[in-house]
């Protein structure tokens, strides 16, 4: 199991962050889990530029640019000095702030030129009954791996983000069956892109509402490969039992 802790803009300060590096490296030596973490960008210099466990680290955004005269803008290769091995990519969040289809699929081709593991984010807005939401997904995905060579495909990892069920609590989000039908879906979508068995190397995590009361059921039916988790990540307690549920 792959756990992706987004931190978002939650955590606000360095005592916080490394408390919660420290339990994560705790984690991983007792369940076996594996847990990435994206802090905010000065918190993941500050933790990840000396790392030597387990414990993983994701940019949750990176500049669509190369560098250059750019004000506020932080590269893909800073990242990777840094100490970062993967980047979200086309979170909603970012969507929402402006990312199109296009500039995902330049982020994710920034991140495969500087070492990172892209976490490419799809996810439609709400369901109609007439199942247009699975095309939805379908462009999404196809519209960011497509552009990829051949030999990058299979690297990348998707991430199932349904924008309903992002910051509620686990009584609103995904069922095990709905996750189970879209795990599917995407799988099938993936097959398509890669070659040969290249699709099944692809790791499918599911995002919206992880809480320690649903986890373990999530993971239990659905087929999923981890989940990236926004609110329960940045509490101590809420992030410990979590992980433990999936060890
Ligand atoms: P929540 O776990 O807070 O719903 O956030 C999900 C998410 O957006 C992770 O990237």
């Amino acid at each position: 199991m792959l756990i992706v802790a987004n931190w978002k803009a939650y955590v606000e300060d360095i005592k916080k962050a490394k408390k919660l590096f420290s339990i994560s490296k705790k984690l991983v030596r007792a369940t076996g889990v594996d847990i990435v973490l994206a802090p905010p960008a000065p918190f993941l210099g500050a933790l990840a530029v000396r790392n030597k466990s387990r414990v993983a680290f994701a940019a949750q955004d990176i500049s669509v640019t190369t560098g250059g005269a750019r004000t506020g803008e932080a590269t893909a290769s800073a990242y990777t000095a840094a100490g970062a091995t993967y980047a979200i990519i086309g979170h909603s969040e970012r969507r929402a702030a402006g990312d199109t289809r296009e500039i995902v699929a330049e982020k994710i081709a920034r991140a495969f030129a500087n070492g990172l593991t892209p976490i490419l984010c799809v996810g439609e807005e709400e369901r109609d009954g007439g199942g247009r939401y699975l095309g939805f997904i379908r462009e999404e995905i196809v519209s960011a791996i497509e552009p990829l060579a051949p030999k990058e495909r299979p690297k990348i990892i998707v991430a199932y983000e349904p924008l309903w069920a992002i910051n509620k609590t686990a009584a609103d989000a995904i069922s095990s069956n709905d996750l189970a039908e879209m795990t599917l879906y995407i799988r099938k979508v993936l097959a398509e892109l890669l070659p040969g068995k290249g699709s099944q190397h692809v790791p499918v995590l599911y995002g919206g509402s992880v809480e320690p009361e649903n986890a373990r059921l999530l993971a239990l039916d659905s087929g999923i490969d981890g989940f990236l988790v926004g609110h329960a990540s940045v509490d101590p307690a809420s992030f410990e039992l979590l992980a433990k549920h999936l060890a």
